[in-house]
C-alpha cells in the first residue's frame, strides 16, 4: 500500500424527508445568501424546489435561482451562474439535482472567487483553490459529485469535455434522500449503476501490490450493485434497494475506495469523449468503453482480472487457464449490463465508426502522449479501444 493522506470533510445527511434540513445546514456552514441551482425541470415537476425554497425560508436564508442546467453541463451556464451570483451578493451555492448540477455549482463555485475564465481550472492552466461553499441536494445515485472534489464541463467551443480537481469544491454537506429517486426513469437508474460500479473499478485495477483492504471495500460495493439493481429495474419504489444504492454511490466516488494505491481512470476520458460528441449519458458510454478498456489491456494483469471474476461475478477459478476465468468475468459484467438494459456497442449508443478519428484527436494524446494509472495508453491504444467498442 502507498501512503496517502484521506480528507473528506462533507457532511452526508441521509433519509426520507432529509431534503427539509437544507434551510439549517446553510446557514450552519454560513450561507446567507444562496444560489439554488438546478436541470431541466424534475426537481420542479417533483415539487422538491418548492420543498428546498421554504427550508431556506424557515431557516431566514435569503435566495435566487438559475435552473436549466443540461446533462453533460456547458459552459454557458457557468458564465451565466458567476454572473449571477456576482450581482446578487451570493455566499453559497446549493445544487439540486444529479452529478450534471452539482459540477455546475461546482465550476460557478469557483469562477465567482477568480478574475479570470473559470474554463482555466478545466484546461489545466490553474488548479482550484477558492471557492464558494457548495452544498448538495442529490436526485440521482451516479456521479458520486455529491462527495467528490471533482467537476466535469463541457465547454461549448469546441465542445471538449474536460474535469476539474480540487479539495475547495468539496460539498460542504450533502443530502441524501433516497426517496428522491423513485421518479428516475429505469434507464437513468441503469446509466448511474454504471457509473458507480465504473468509478470502483477505475480504483480496483491497480499496479498497487498488498491493497487487501481497498480491494475488499471495492468488491463489496461492487456486490452490492449487482444485488441491488435490478431490484430498483424491477419495482422503482423500492426504498430499501434505492438507500443501498444511493450510499454505494457515494462511497465509490469519494476515494475511500481508492486510497493508498495506483487508479487508472482511463475509460473516464475514453467515455468523456462520446459524451461530449453525442451528448449521451456518461453511464451508457460508460456501459460500452470499459468493458472493452477490460478486454483490451486484460493481459496487462490476468490474475487481478481472475480475481475479480471469481470474487465479484463468482466464476470458478480455472487454474490451468486464468485468462479464461478473466475474460468470463469481463463477459459476466457485460452481460449484466446489458441485463439492465445499457447499450453495449457504438451502434446501440449511437455512436459512428467514422467519428473514431475525431475522437482520438479530441482525447488529446497527439503522437507521443501515453496516459494511465494501470495501463498506460498510447493515441493507437485508445482507437483500438474505440474500435473494439464497435
Ligand atoms: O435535468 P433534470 O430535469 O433534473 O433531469 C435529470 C437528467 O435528465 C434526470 N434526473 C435526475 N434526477 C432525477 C431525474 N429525473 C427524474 N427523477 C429524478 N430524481 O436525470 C438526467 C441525468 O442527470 P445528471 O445530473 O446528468 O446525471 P448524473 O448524476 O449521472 O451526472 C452526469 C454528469 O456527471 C459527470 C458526468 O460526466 C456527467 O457530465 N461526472 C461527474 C463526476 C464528479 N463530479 O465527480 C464523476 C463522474 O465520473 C462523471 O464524469
Ligand atoms: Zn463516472
Amino acid at each position: 500500500m502507498e501512503n496517502f493522506s484521506f480528507y473528506s470533510p462533507t457532511k452526508f445527511v441521509f433519509g426520507k424527508e432529509t431534503e427539509s434540513r437544507c434551510g439549517a445546514l446553510v446557514k450552519e456552514f454560513g450561507g446567507s445568501k444562496v444560489l439554488i441551482h438546478y436541470g431541466g425541470g424534475s426537481v420542479v415537476r417533483s415539487g422538491l424546489l418548492d420543498r428546498v425554497k421554504k427550508s431556506l425560508s424557515d431557516a431566514g436564508v435569503q435566495f435566487c435561482e438559475l435552473g436549466g442546467v443540461t446533462p453533460n453541463p456547458r459552459s454557458g451556464k457557468v458564465y451565466e451562474g458567476i454572473d449571477l451570483c456576482k450581482k446578487e451578493n451570493v455566499d453559497f451555492i446549493l445544487a439540486v439535482g444529479g452529478g450534471s448540477s452539482i459540477d455546475s455549482a461546482k465550476a460557478i463555485a469557483m469562477g465567482v472567487c477568480y478574475d479570470g475564465n473559470f474554463w482555466d481550472f478545466y484546461s489545466g492552466k490553474e488548479r482550484p483553490k477558492k471557492a464558494l461553499p457548495v452544498g448538495t441536494v442529490l436526485t440521482i445515485a451516479a456521479a458520486g459529485s455529491e462527495g467528490s472534489g471533482d467537476s466535469v464541463i463541457t465547454h461549448e467551443n469546441g465542445m471538449l469535455k474536460r474535469g476539474a480537481s480540487g479539495e475547495c469544491i468539496r460539498p460542504r454537506f450533502s443530502i441524501l434522500n433516497p426517496q428522491l429517486t423513485i421518479t428516475l426513469p429505469a434507464y437513468q437508474t441503469a446509466c448511474g449503476a454504471t457509473d458507480i460500479m465504473a468509478h470502483v473499478f477505475e480504483r480496483y485495477f491497480t499496479n498497487t501490490t498488498d491493497v487487501q483492504t481497498t480491494d475488499r471495500l471495492c468488491e463489496a460495493v461492487l456486490l452490492s450493485m449487482i444485488e441491488e439493481t435490478p431490484k430498483v429495474i424491477k419495482d422503482p419504489s423500492d426504498y430499501q434497494a434505492r438507500a443501498n444504492i444511493m450510499w454505494a454511490g457515494m462511497v465509490a466516488h469519494n476515494n475511500i475506495v481508492g486510497v493508498g494505491r495506483e487508479q487508472d481512470w482511463n475509460s473516464h476520458g475514453i467515455e468523456h469523449e462520446l459524451s461530449a460528441l453525442y451528448d449521451c449519458a456518461h453511464g451508457a458510454g460508460l456501459a460500452v468503453i470499459m468493458p472493452a478498456w477490460m478486454t483490451y489491456v486484460v493481459d496487462h494483469d490476468v490474475m487481478r482480472f481472475a480475481q475479480m471474476a471469481c470474487r465479484v461475478w463468482n466464476c470458478k477459478m480455472d487454474f490451468q487457464n486464468p485468462k479464461k476465468t478473466a475474460l468470463e468475468g469481463i463477459a459476466a459484467f457485460r452481460s449484466f449490463l446489458k441485463s439492465i438494459g445499457m447499450p453495449i456497442n457504438f451502434s446501440e449508443l449511437g455512436a459512428k465508426e467514422s467519428d473514431i478519428p475525431y475522437l482520438v484527436k479530441t482525447f488529446g494524446l497527439g503522437e507521443t502522449g501515453k496516459t494511465g494509472g494501470f495501463v498506460q495508453l498510447t493515441s493507437k491504444d485508445v482507437e483500438n479501444i474505440y474500435r473494439l467498442a464497435l
